[in-house]
């Protein structure tokens, strides 16, 4: 089964978006006992415009997982656009979306990974248009502390819940690969599900504003 790893945050390089996938990735072939059962196909999107090259990456795929910050209680409007581009080429017959199955994780910088749900409302509405199958929603709060965290293992200390998350994607494509086979559709779509990273709100808030504030006294230095 091929998936394309879709890195969607509009940060050139390092993103919390990113990092999650990568890590997921690794999650996946390294809990996977057959190493060809998947292949993956790394895409950025972090422009408001996809190449043609890379819709073609994205048309060979039978799962879009999609990695993305969550703006103004939404999704980025670069990567809106990219959908709508998707919907318009779909409609065209240039590529196929039709029951290509699609996960979406979102990580916000609130602790509260809730604060993800018209996020992934948004996704899902597109799923239905395009006639792709949504097949998880996952909302992560706290991923404001994803990169200062890049080097803490999956599943140990404040990365404990990644572990439950990447687990969870990890069950989900296997009954997507079943279903593959088996041509049957139905029996996949799992309610969307939120997390938060594993430190007490109290200490990830503190942890934010004294960020926050060395940021400002850096950038007052500057000016
Ligand atoms: C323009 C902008 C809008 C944002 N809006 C929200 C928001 O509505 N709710 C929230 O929890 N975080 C919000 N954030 C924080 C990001 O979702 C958070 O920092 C995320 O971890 C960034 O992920 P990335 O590194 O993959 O881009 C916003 C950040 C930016 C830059």
């Amino acid at each position: 089964m091929k998936i394309a790893m879709i890195t969607a945050s509009p940060k050139v390089g390092k993103s919390a978006s990113s990092i999650l996938l990568k890590e997921c990735k690794t999650w996946i072939t390294t809990h996977t006992e057959n190493s060809d059962t998947y292949e993956f196909v790394e895409i950025v999107l972090n422009k408001p415009i996809i190449e043609d090259s890379v819709l073609n990456k994205i048309n060979s795929c039978d799962v879009l997982f999609f990695s993305f910050p969550l703006y103004e209680d939404s999704i980025p409007s670069h990567l809106l656009s990219c959908l709508v581009q998707l919907d318009q080429t779909n409609q065209e017959h240039v590529i196929d979306l039709k029951n290509k199955y699609v996960i979406a994780l979102v990580n916000c910088g609130f602790y509260e990974g809730i604060q993800c749900e018209v996020a992934l409302e948004i996704m899902q509405h597109w799923c239905t248009h395009t006639e792709s199958i949504f097949i998880q929603g996952i909302g992560l709060g706290g991923g404001g502390c994803i990169e200062g965290i890049e080097r803490v293992p999956v599943g140990v200390s404040v990365k404990k819940v990644l572990a439950t998350v990447y687990s969870h994607i990890l069950t989900v494509l296997a009954k997507c690969d079943l279903s593959l086979s088996d041509k049957n559709t139905d029996a996949i779509p799992g309610d969307n599900q939120y997390f938060s990273i594993s430190m007490p709100r109290w200490l990830y808030l503190f942890s934010a504003h004294r960020m926050w504030k060395n940021a400002i006294r850096k950038n007052k230095r500057i000016a």
